[in-house]
């Protein structure tokens, strides 16, 4: 008679894990826009995160150090006391971007990287660049000084399939940009397609990417689901199942080149159900709840940390932060909507009884 047998205890099914605590974690994707709707959103985000890239997608867009003092200081104005969240700011590149401007900022720690928007690719990316090219000297100085280039990885021609944008992106302009720029880091935001996910890894001693929790849990399918689902149409759209596989596979990998970035996008109600609604899901607020559900899905809670806390963290070249938070297997509902001014943001599953909480 083996040991198992003297002690049937021991071959009972392991027992699921209930709670986990980690270090608090950091989202590095973050939209806040401005005014009352800074003042709305903030407070979620701020509740489940110690810091945030804050996205410089703004009317007009943060394009000068100034700018991006600014609008630092009004985050900080509109956080509610008893909060403690550091906006990470970024830069806007543009066509007519000064390298000069860049450094000046990046070395007066005003803020921490530079987005490329592909002109025309999402929202408030029309002043964005149009061609990267022309932007050399710019990445290469970013490149001699250590900064950071956050990408929104879509091309923009119309005529390109919406499902397939991320992918011409890779082929046409990310492989050739990292082939160009050896040393520059590269953080691919809101990646959505298998294909992206295995670039990042072929470069991943300089290159990363961020992850959604919507991209985790929808594919391009829910977005039809019974009818027109606009509070799931965000860019890049949701692609299909087998890529939402991949992102789970990859954000739950424990590899140190994929980490946490919500891009929560929030639209007002009337900008989303409307005849051209406006792409961006607001996320910021079932974030943790989402990701963790996914990782526990995943069998892989044990990875849930360095994908929240610590990746993100080391590839900015930034200490881990050093309170912690815990998650529990309780079930909790968030709010369906966030009032702004007379009307309000619909919340990325709002109307669900999720499975897992913020303790
Ligand atoms: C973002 C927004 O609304 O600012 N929208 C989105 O669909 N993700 C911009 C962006 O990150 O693409
Ligand atoms: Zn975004």
């Amino acid at each position: 008679m083996g040991v198992a047998e003297l002690f049937p205890a021991e071959r009972q099914e392991a027992k699921p894990v209930d709670r986990i605590t980690i270090r608090r974690p950091d989202d590095w994707h973050i939209h806040l826009r401005d005014g009352a709707m800074l003042k709305a959103v903030l407070p979620y985000t701020a509740a489940q995160f110690a810091r945030g890239i804050i996205m410089p997608n703004l009317v007009p867009p943060v394009t000068t150090v100034a700018a991006a003092q600014a609008y630092r200081e009004r985050i900080l104005a509109a956080l509610p006391a008893g909060l403690d969240f550091t906006p990470l700011m970024t830069c806007y590149l543009r066509d007519d971007t000064d390298p000069d401007e860049i450094e000046r900022g990046f070395k007066d720690k005003v803020w921490v990287a530079a987005k490329l928007y592909p002109a025309g690719a999402t929202t408030n990316s029309h002043a964005g660049v149009t061609d990267i090219l022309g932007i050399a000297p710019v990445l290469e100085r970013m490149e001699r000084i250590g900064m950071p280039l956050l990408i929104h990885g879509e091309a923009t021609d119309p005529e390109i399939d919406i499902f397939d944008r991320e992918a011409a992106f890779m082929e046409g302009s990310l492989i050739p940009l990292l082939g160009r720029h050896q040393g520059l880091k590269v953080t691919v935001e809101h990646a959505t397609t298998a294909e992206i996910l295995d670039v990042v890894r072929e470069h991943r001693s300089r290159c990363a990417a961020t992850i959604t929790p919507h991209h985790l849990v929808i594919n391009r399918t829910h977005i039809f689901q019974g009818g027109l689902r606009p509070h799931l149409y965000c860019l890049p759209v949701a692609k299909r199942e087998r890529h939402r596989l991949a992102l789970r596979a990859a954000a739950t990998s424990g590899e140190a080149c994929f980490y946490l970035g919500t891009d929560t996008a929030p639209h007002v109600r009337g900008a989303k159900e409307a005849s051209c609604g406006c792409a961006g899901v607001f996320c910021g607020p079932s974030a943790l709840q989402t990701y963790v559900q996914v990782f526990d899905e995943e069998g892989a809670l044990d990875k849930f940390e360095a994908f929240a806390s610590l990746n993100g963290a080391r590839f900015h070249g930034l200490e881990p932060n050093a309170g912690t938070v815990t998650l529990e297997r309780r079930e909790s509902r968030i709010a369906e909507a966030v009032a702004v001014d007379d009307t309000a943001v619909v919340v990325f599953r709002g109307e669900e009884t999720l499975p897992w909480s913020v303790a």
